[in-house]
């Protein structure tokens, strides 16, 4: 199965992300994530720590001392240059390398072709995609099993999603709206009116999980009885059942 994860600056897709894909790896899938963004920081949702997640953002420079061999292809590139996160799950920075054989796959590679060239089969592939819509409208939907459309209830934020939403479903995408940080009855009210056509997760806003975030830690390794953690476990255990069948 293979899910990416989309949404305007800052609306959650990284802890949304690095969380449902522990929650995955502890179901018993094989979970390989992918950090999309320019500014990969999901090793820090993940729960490696920053300096773990600095030390592999420029893991690929290894390449440039010789102190490893070039990728031919999308698996070497995981293997080579991803590191283990807490519960199995494997991560893999998909940024491209400046000033490199552009020949070559590992150092050409962009996240949306890292994503597209890992086998979703018999296992799960996640991606915390870069914040708008960019990488959502260029993608091979086809390829991708479900887009995770992560919103705020503010108007920009909802705004984003609706595009994200359709794109991804007008090629044929399945679509599923995390409604995260939820405060008010009228902020899902905002959301439905807009995204209501899909299926959509309600996360509350959580003093936890945002806690998690300003000491550097996964938000798993924290209190898991908070009503934002029960959601997003609640949305990584559907997503099991969905991979297992
Ligand atoms: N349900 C929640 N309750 C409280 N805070 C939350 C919740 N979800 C996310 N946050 C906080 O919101 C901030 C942004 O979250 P996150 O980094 O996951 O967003 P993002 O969409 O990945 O951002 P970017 O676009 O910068 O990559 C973080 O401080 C995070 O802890
Ligand atoms: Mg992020």
């Amino acid at each position: 199965m293979k899910i990416i994860v989309a949404g305007k600056g800052g609306a959650g897709k990284t802890t949304v992300s690095g969380t449902v894909a522990r929650v995955l790896s502890q179901a018993g899938e094989t979970v390989i994530a992918v950090d999309a963004d320019v500014n990969p920081m999901l090793g820090i949702s993940l729960g490696i720590g920053m300096e773990e997640t600095e030390r592999l953002a420029g893991a690929r420079e290894a390449l440039q001392a010789g102190e490893v061999e070039h990728q031919p292809d999308a698996e070497g590139i995981v293997t080579t240059f991803g590191t283990m996160a807490p519960d199995g799950v494997q991560l893999v920075v998909g940024s491209r390398m400046d000033g490199m054989d552009s020949g070559c796959l590992c150092c050409g590679v962009t996240p949306d072709r890292l994503l597209r060239e890992l086998d979703g089969e018999g296992r799960v592939v996640i991606g915390d995609l870069e914040a708008g819509i960019g990488i959502v409208t260029r993608m091979d939907t086809g390829n991708i099993d479900l887009v995770l459309v992560v919103t705020n209830a503010t108007s920009k934020s909802i705004e984003v999603a609706r595009r994200a939403a359709a794109s991804a479903s007008s090629r044929g995408a399945d679509v599923l709206v995390v409604a995260n940080r939820i405060g008010a009855d009228d902020d899902l009210e905002a959301i439905r009116e807009a995204l209501g056509e899909h299926d959509i997760v309600e996360v509350p806003e959580d003093d936890a999980i945002r806690h998690a975030d300003e000491e550097g830690l996964a938000p798993l390794d924290g209190p898991r009885d908070t009503p934002g953690m029960v959601a997003l476990l609640g949305l990584g255990e559907r997503l099991a059942a969905r991979a297992a069948a």
